[in-house]
């Protein structure tokens, strides 16, 4: 079931002047490079075709007329991502990571939908982008709030259900059908009180049971359970799922040293941002992400091979992101002149100019 549009006038959705010329569009309405495909269009006619994801790098609308097609204020923004939100939740097959950047209205709007889809919110990372963001811009005597110098990216994950339940409640139930006392499970493990405590919690101090941990209770149930109830922690119904099997229902997450949830981060500078024109010093996309914060995310997120989906791409920039690190990159982009400025990006990275992928992302702590 989708959500109904909001009865009301729909906001505009006529973006600001867009600064961006080429003096020749790209000859295709696809690129390819092997590694990244990239394509012009829109992204819901291609979500179908492209491989299953482990990451979704979504920066579409923000509410703000940001560019032809986004919405005026943060009230329509869930009617705008639903459709996309839906496809992503149908083509993910075991577990994936969602990298949901907004402003923070936008966000809080879109959120409910994220969850209706069997999106778990994981966390709210800001990108601080500095008082530089507003330097010389802020007119004190006028502003009404507060001048705003950050951007949200939330952490989603998105987890596989197993016979329409969470991992959590499953095992708690796999476990129930035993006929075995929980106090049990601690013996299954080879410990004093740690797994009942960590993995058959009901609340939100659930642990996912590592592998190996996994196989010692799976083993145990199967040898100690109720003979009627067997096979116990199993799919299929015919034998337990496998240590590695179970690990493939955990969403990667490698937590880099030294990084926090605030994330401080100069606006983009100099050659890091592309240009409008050749020979003009005007941005091409108002909404160009800094290429270090989307490999940061990436990388934590994913294995190299992987694939990344990255819906609304812009210049596509986290498909670069994702290509540098070695991931296989699906990504659309509606506006045949930011198409072709994203995709000179490749060009000119296979050619060895680097400049469109300098990075000055400095954590501060
Ligand atoms: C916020 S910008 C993305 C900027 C990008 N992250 C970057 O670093 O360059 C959103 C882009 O999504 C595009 N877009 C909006 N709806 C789309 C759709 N349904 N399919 C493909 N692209 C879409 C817009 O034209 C816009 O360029």
């Amino acid at each position: 079931m989708t959500t109904p549009a909001i009865k009301r006038a729909s906001a505009s959705t006529v973006g600001r002047a867009k600064q961006a010329r080429v003096e020749q569009l790209y000859s295709s309405n696809v690129f390819t490079n092997g590694q990244a495909h990239l394509y012009c269009g829109d992204s819901l006619e291609h979500y179908a075709a492209w491989e299953t994801p482990s990451v979704i790098v979504s920066d579409g609308g923000y509410g703000v007329l940001g560019f032809e097609g986004d919405t005026s204020d943060h009230l329509d923004l869930p009617h705008w991502y639903e459709p996309h939100i839906a496809a992503w939740s149908a083509a993910v097959t075991t577990t994936a990571t969602l990298w949901f950047w907004n402003s923070e209205i936008g966000w809080a709007a879109v959120h409910p939908i994220l969850e209706k889809h069997g999106w778990r919110y994981v966390s709210c990372n800001v990108w601080n982008k500095t008082k530089a963001h507003i330097a010389g811009n802020v007119n004190t005597a006028t502003i009404r709030h507060f001048p705003v110098v950050t951007e949200v990216c939330a952490h989603y994950v998105k987890e596989p259900r197993i016979s329409g339940q969470t991992l959590q409640s499953w095992l708690i139930q796999e476990w129930k059908r035993t006929g075995l006392p929980l106090r049990k499970a601690n013996e299954a493990c080879g410990v004093r009180d740690a797994a009942v405590r960590k993995y058959f919690d009901k609340g939100h101090l659930w642990y996912f049971p590592p592998p190996e941990r996994f196989q010692q209770i799976a083993n145990y149930a199967n040898e100690f359970g109720d003979p009627v109830g067997r096979p116990y922690f199993s799919r299929d119904g015919q034998r337990p799922l496998t240590a590695a099997e179970w690990a493939r229902l955990r969403t990667a997450f490698r937590c880099p040293h030294g990084i926090t949830n605030v994330w401080e981060r100069f606006p983009l500078k100099g050659k890091e941002r592309v240009k409008a024109t050749r020979a003009s010093e005007r941005v091409a996309h108002l909404n160009q992400k800094p290429l270090d914060l989307l490999e940061m995310t990436i990388q934590a997120s994913s294995e190299a091979g992987d694939v990344v989906w990255e819906p609304f791409g812009g210049l596509f920039s986290a498909s670069l992101a994702a290509t540098r690190l070695g991931r296989k990159a699906y990504a659309a982009e509606l506006d045949p002149t930011y198409f072709t400025l994203g995709v000179s990006r490749f060009v000119a990275a296979a050619s060895g100019d680097c400049s469109a992928a300098r990075s000055g992302f400095e954590p501060e702590i």
